[in-house]
């Protein structure tokens, strides 16, 4: 089965968040189970640096506004399509550029990247016709529109939503710019509210629609999660899964991990100590015995960080110390430096997006706090587990489905991994993160909670097999 994943960020090519981690971690994933994946992708500076030969599989004399070409390479063990358009992709200023998705930057270059992902679908490139398109978010939900619209009506197709909250809306008046017919624009096609909708466009167009959870996909039929899309998620409900992600267990191994001071496994969690030294000294803590409570997230309003940055004080009033690392919103970044200076020794912060510390986090903190306010399925969670770094989560999307609280009865069944609370707000949380260091100070009892989360399977494996089973009832839906 050839399978063609469209997406706008890989692993470890280009990476902003969680996306690019699943959309690199699945080809292998699912190459395992006889599943051929390749993948379009733009050609972005470090893309296109990324190889030397470059040998177009085809070209377009004009692409929204350009020359464009697609070439074949392979790349880190990912087999890709690279879509170079050097006047759309060749910038300064990250994937996004304007996060907000509504620039005429933004609409060009990911309509160029779904209408290739069409073309390839429709049979563009001679020598390659994939059975199944597969999309990745707003930005490559258009090759579902594209497809439906054109060539490739007959493939069948999934929308994977991996965050409701971006989806790339534009006036009518564009339009005319994205070189559909007419009768796209239209309630049941790309028309949304009265202007173009990309996310929306492709969840119409999907025959199969997935999120990254399987409360998330629950979540998202509501109005309090929809985000104005509850009512075509509703419609198209008997089309809806949610498909936990999984993690590549091969760059995420505490025994193996290079960017450890030390590895371990469950059976030697005292070799964490060095690792937890590193993290100390990198974050100016001070050296005792109480738990290290790690954030490693983008700071913005869905991962909760202004609630922590609310109770903040009171996180330190339960002992613990906390370590930091993340950037996003001017404000937070602010608001946590502050807290920062105010608890020299007790708080520690490093703005900036740095991978490999955030492994030596994993690696040396007693615990990650998650207080997403959503969350599609979410990585770090999964990460903690295998690492032992105790995950302490809000009840929401895919920290529910993937965290066992640990309560009273899940403490005697030995099946606890993490601290869950409800409803979001400071006071949940606070008492969350006491509830952690209560159990930090009973080594046993942590250990007990440490090494279940690592016996967790997080990998791949059955989420792989999930998606290879959609992929088949679609196939089986295909009109002979
Ligand atoms: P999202 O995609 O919504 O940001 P996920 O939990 O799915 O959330 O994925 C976030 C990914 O980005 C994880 O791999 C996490 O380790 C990484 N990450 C987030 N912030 C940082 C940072 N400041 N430095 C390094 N890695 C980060
Ligand atoms: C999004 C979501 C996150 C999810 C990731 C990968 O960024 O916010 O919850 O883990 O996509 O699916």
């Amino acid at each position: 089965m050839q399978v063609l994943s469209v997406t706008p960020e890989i692993f470890p090519l280009i990476k902003t968040g969680g996306l690019a981690d699943v959309t690199g971690a699945l080809p292998i994933a699912l190459a395992a189970k006889g599943v051929t994946m390749r993948t379009l992708i733009p050609g972005f500076p470090v893309v296109m640096a990324a190889f030397k030969k470059k040998k177009a599989v085809y070209q377009y004399p004009l692409l929204q506004g350009g020359k464009a070409s697609v070439h074949a390479v392979q790349i880190a063990g990912l087999d890709l399509f690279v879509l170079d358009a050097p006047h759309l992709f060749d910038r300064p200023g990250g994937p996004y550029g304007n996060a907000s998705g509504r620039t005429a930057g933004q609409l060009r270059r990911f309509a160029a990247l779904s209408q290739v992902g069409g073309d390839i679908a429709g049979g563009a490139i001679s020598g390659y016709q994939p059975d199944i398109v597969h999309a990745h978010d707003w930005q490559s939900a258009m090759t579902l529109a594209y497809m439906r619209y054109g060539k490739a009506v007959g493939v069948p197709s999934m929308m994977t939503v991996h965050n409701l909250a971006f989806q790339g809306q534009f006036g009518a008046g564009i339009f005319g710019e994205l070189g559909l017919p007419a009768v796209a624009m239209a309630l049941d096609g790309v028309e949304y509210y009265g202007g173009v909708g990309f996310l929306k466009a492709g969840l119409q167009a999907a025959w199969a629609i997935t999120t990254v959870s399987p409360t998330y996909a629950q979540e998202i039929r509501s109005a309090e999660f929809g985000m104005g899309l509850d009512g075509l998620i509703n419609m198209r409900a008997s089309d809806l899964h949610g498909i936990v992600n999984g993690i590549d267990t091969a760059i995420w191994d505490p025994q193996t991990d290079k960017h450890l001071v030390s590895n371990y496994t469950a059976a030697t969690l005292e070799a964490r100590a060095p690792n937890r030294a590193a993290v100390e000294e990198r974050f100016g803590l001070d050296r005792d015995d109480s738990p290290i409570v790690c954030v490693i997230s983008r700071l913005t309003w869905q991962k909760g960080m202004d609630i922590l940055a609310t109770v903040i004080d009171g996180v330190v009033a339960t002992g613990a110390r906390l370590a930091i690392l993340g950037s996003g919103d001017a404000g937070l970044e602010g608001a946590l430096l502050a807290a920062a200076a105010r608890h020299r020794g007790r708080i520690g912060v490093v703005i900036g997006y740095d991978e490999g510390l955030s492994h030596t986090m994993q690696g040396g903190c007693d615990a990650i706090v998650i207080p997403s306010r959503f969350e599609p399925c979410g990585l770090t969670q999964l990460y903690g587990l295998r690492y032992g770094c105790v995950p302490v989560v809000a009840r929401t999307g895919g920290l529910a489905d993937t965290i066992i609280d640990a309560n009273e009865a899940a403490m005697a069944a030995g099946v606890a991994t993490g601290f869950q609370f409800a409803p979001n707000n400071g006071g949940a949380m606070l008492h969350a993160i006491a509830r952690l260091a209560d159990a930090h100070a009973n080594p046993a009892a942590f250990e007990t909670i440490q090494r279940q989360g690592m016996k967790t399977d997080v990998s791949w494996d059955r989420s792989a097999e999930k998606y290879v089973g959609l992929y088949r009832l679609l196939l089986s839906k295909r009109v002979a």
